[in-house]
């Protein structure tokens, strides 16, 4: 796995935007995989930004989310839907009907086996940007004794999860304990891999995943399988590495 260090934050929402762009002049077309979460945040400015000077167009993308939270709706102030039209969809001229995020509500194992199924309708993912929990995770695929799940599915989310979201929502027990994801076949499938990380608290993780042995119990190792990945990082995610 390539990495690249950046001395601040910023520096790496920079670079992303940077590969978000080139990514649309190779391929206009180009279908996103994106992530929610803080981390990507900061590019998703940098990219509505580019988008409004008229660099980049969006106009004949189209995306696929990670996960959503099961049992809220697209409307729910909390859902991810909701948090990337917020963040990024209604502030750029992508389709709004060409942004596709699982659906959390209704029968959970059907939308996980169809959501599979669309993304490979539409040719798969040409760019997957990923987030990175304290705990390894990429999507909602938390660590696992046993094994890396490999289709979408609906999964329970760990403590550490729990905990470390509730900063989105109004105290921790509104945080949905499950939520329907991606699996790590579906990001593999992935033609390009961008793994963002920033600050202190995923220095561990980060570690795991590029130096450390592959193994379920840091899900984001799986990434060591695939050809082409990039993570940028900040000074404070990369210390460990
Ligand atoms: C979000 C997602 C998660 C986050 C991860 C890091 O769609 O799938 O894996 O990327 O939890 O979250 P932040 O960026 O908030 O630290």
């Amino acid at each position: 796995m390539r990495y690249f260090v950046f001395n601040t934050p910023e520096g790496v929402a920079e670079a992303a935007s940077m590969v978000f762009a080139s990514t649309l002049y190779q391929k206009p077309d180009a279908v996103f995989g994106l992530a929610t979460g803080s981390t990507p945040v900061d590019t998703y400015r940098r990219l509505i930004a580019l988008n409004a000077r008229g660099l980049i167009n969006f106009g004949r993308a189209r995306s696929f989310n990670l996960d959503e939270y099961a049992g809220l709706a697209p409307d729910h102030p909390c859902s991810y839907r909701r948090f990337m039209d917020d963040h990024l969809f209604d502030h750029i001229n992508i389709d709004k009907a060409l942004t596709f995020v699982p659906s959390g509500i209704g029968d959970l194992e059907q939308n996980a086996a169809e959501y599979d199924q669309i993304i490979e309708r539409a040719g798969g993912i040409d760019l997957q940007l990923l987030g990175i929990g304290h705990n390894g995770h990429i999507g909602f695929n938390e660590p696992d004794e046993r094994a890396f799940a490999y289709r979408a599915s609906v999964v329970g989310l760990t403590d550490s999860t729990i905990e470390a979201n509730a900063r989105f929502f109004a105290n921790r027990d509104e945080v949905p304990r499950r939520a329907i994801t991606l699996g790590l076949g579906g990001i593999l499938c992935a033609r390009r891999v961008l793994l963002l990380a920033t600050g202190a608290g995923k220095a561990r993780a980060v570690a795991g995943a590029i130096r450390g042995p592959v193994t379920p119990m840091n899900p984001a190792s799986i990434l060591q399988l695939h050809g082409d990945v990039q993570c940028l990082l900040d000074r404070e995610a990369a210390a460990l590495l």
